[in-house]
This record gives structure tokens, sequence and C-alpha cells, in this order.
């Protein structure tokens, strides 16, 4: 198993975790919020930390909370990436996320080191769009589906700010679009999923990890070309390798190559924070 960390940040830094809280910085901008991996201590007291930040997310209920600032402010962030230069709109949202996931910048530069201009992606549980973006930038054909209209919008917006038009919008449920996909006997050299431990689907339909997991991967593998590559984002504790790594050999063959490992951001105390999981499979 691997740990990896996103190599390319120059304006988003983890300055600290711990006690139930992650306290990061996008661009000049200081947010404390909720996180169920910070089970450590913060190296610095937590009241240090609340002087500094410009917004804090407090935790209600089990499910939700509250910026501590009535509207929600957007601001942008710089990635640079070798010779790609993206920019990503961030907003505050009711559910203590920003717009990007800072770790999964591993993911971005995976993509952008082995698609090619004119490579088919397929951007599942897309969200706002970073990696679409910069598969996008590549002049990889890409299609980004999520089932949220607010998400779509939000990575239309990222694709006008990266003056991008290369990739196809779409909201709908994941399966039942790559279910769709394989009845048109379409084919894709890159699949991305990353799939909430629960959602709702485009006809607010319900989505669980543990039983929609298997019925997408066999569906994406059948939409997937013979070398193409799918990359599996999970951040569900209670679903982990020993209940994927199972799923992912019965879908594909012996032959096909699986790694695996954890997404990692490393703070300015150099302490390790290890959020999701990552499975990246080589079709055979
Ligand atoms: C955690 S986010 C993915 C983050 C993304 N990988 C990124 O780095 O930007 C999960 C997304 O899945 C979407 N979603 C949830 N259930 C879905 C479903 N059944 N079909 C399609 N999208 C769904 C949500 O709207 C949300 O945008």
């Amino acid at each position: 198993m691997k740990i990896k960390t996103p190599k390319y940040w120059k304006q988003y830094s983890l300055l600290d975790f711990g006690n139930g809280v992650k306290v990061e910085q996008f661009n000049n901008i200081v947010t404390i919020r909720p996180e169920t991996n910070a089970t450590n201590n913060l190296t610095k007291k937590l009241s240090f930390w609340q002087q500094k930040a410009n917004y804090i997310y407090k935790s209600k209920t089990v499910d939700g909370g509250k910026w501590n600032i009535e509207n929600l402010p957007e601001w942008f962030i710089n990635y640079k990436l070798d010779i790609i230069d993206s920019r990503f709109k961030l907003q505050l949202s009711n559910s203590k996320h920003i717009g990007i996931f800072p770790e999964q910048a591993v993911n971005w530069e995976f993509i952008a080191s082995k698609a090619k201009a004119n490579t088919k992606v397929l951007n599942l549980f897309a969200y706002t769009g970073a990696i679409s973006v910069i598969a996008a930038k590549i002049g990889a054909n890409v299609t980004h589906i999520d089932s949220s209209k607010t998400a779509i919008k939000h990575a239309k917006d990222n694709a006008e700010i990266n003056h991008i038009n290369n990739i196809r919008f779409i909201i709908d449920d994941a399966y039942l679009f790559v279910k769709k996909e394989e009845k048109r006997a379409n084919k894709y050299d890159f699949i991305i999923l990353d799939p909430p431990t629960y959602g709702f689907g485009a006809k607010g339909k319900n989505w669980k990890i543990n039983k929609g997991l298997e019925h997408l991967l066999r569906v994406c593998k059948s939409i997937l070309t013979s070398n193409g590559v799918i990359i599996l984002n999970t951040y569900s504790p209670k679903f982990s390798f020993k209940q994927i790594l199972p799923i992912l050999e019965k879908t594909f063959t012996k032959n096909a190559k699986i790694e695996f490992g954890s997404l990692a951001l490393i703070d300015s105390f150099n302490k390790e924070l290890i959020l999701n999981d990552f499975y990246i499979i080589v079709n055979n």
C-alpha cells in the first residue's frame, strides 16, 4: 500500500489538524472545518487558529452545520502543474465543502501524466470538475457527470474561467449514465470515479457505495478500452481495502494491474493526514 501526497500546490496548504478539525489556507483565506480523520491533537491551540481564520465551520448535527458567515463567499485558487495552469472557483457551502478536494491533486497529476489529446475521459461523481478541467487542458475529450445541478453549475464556471470548451457536462445518475453508454457501445480510455458513501441520483434515487459500487464497476469495465484505466477514489472508513479489493478482483481479469493506497496531505508541522483511498486499475 502506498501513501501519495500532491506535489504541486503553491496556493493551498494544510496548516494544522487535530481535535476533529483541519486548518487550511486556500490562497489568502484561512478556514477551519471538521475532519473525522483528525483524531490526533492540534499542534497549536485551537484559539490560536481561530484568531487567524477567516471562516469557521461548526458542526450542528452529524450531517450538517454552519459557517460563521451568512452569505457564502466565493474566491479563486490557482494550481500550476508543469505546463498546465488552472484556476478554480472556491465557495463555502453548507456541507462544509469548498469546491475542491486538495488531496485529490494526486489524481490530477496522474491524469496529466497519462492522458493525451483526444483521449476519452469519463469523470463520474465529478463535483466541480477540477480533474475534468485538467484533462480538458491536455486536449482530452471529457464527459463530466454529476447528479447535482449546483455542482454542474460550479464545474461550468470552472471550465469558463479556464477558457475550455471540450467538456461535455451532463446532469445524470452515474450508474444510469454508464448503463446508457454500455447500450450505445461507447468506450472510454480513462474513467474516474469518486462515489460518495451515500448520494442521490438525478431522479432522487438513493445511492449507497456498499450496494452500488460492484454493479457500477462492472458496467465501467464494459465501457473501458482494452488498456483503459479506472481511477477510483473512496473515503468511507467502513468500506475500505478489505471490502473493495475483493470486488476489484472479481470484476477485473487476473491480468489487470491494480495499484492502491491512500491520499494524504502533510501539514505545516510535517504531520500526515490520511484522507481518501485510491485504486488505479489498468484493464487487460
Ligand atoms: C465527493 S464529490 C466528488 C469530488 C470530486 N472527485 C473532486 O475532486 O472534485 C461527490 C459528488 O458526487 C455527486 N453524486 C452523488 N450521488 C451521485 C449519483 N448517484 N450520480 C452522480 N453523481 C452523484 C455529488 O453531487 C458530488 O458532487
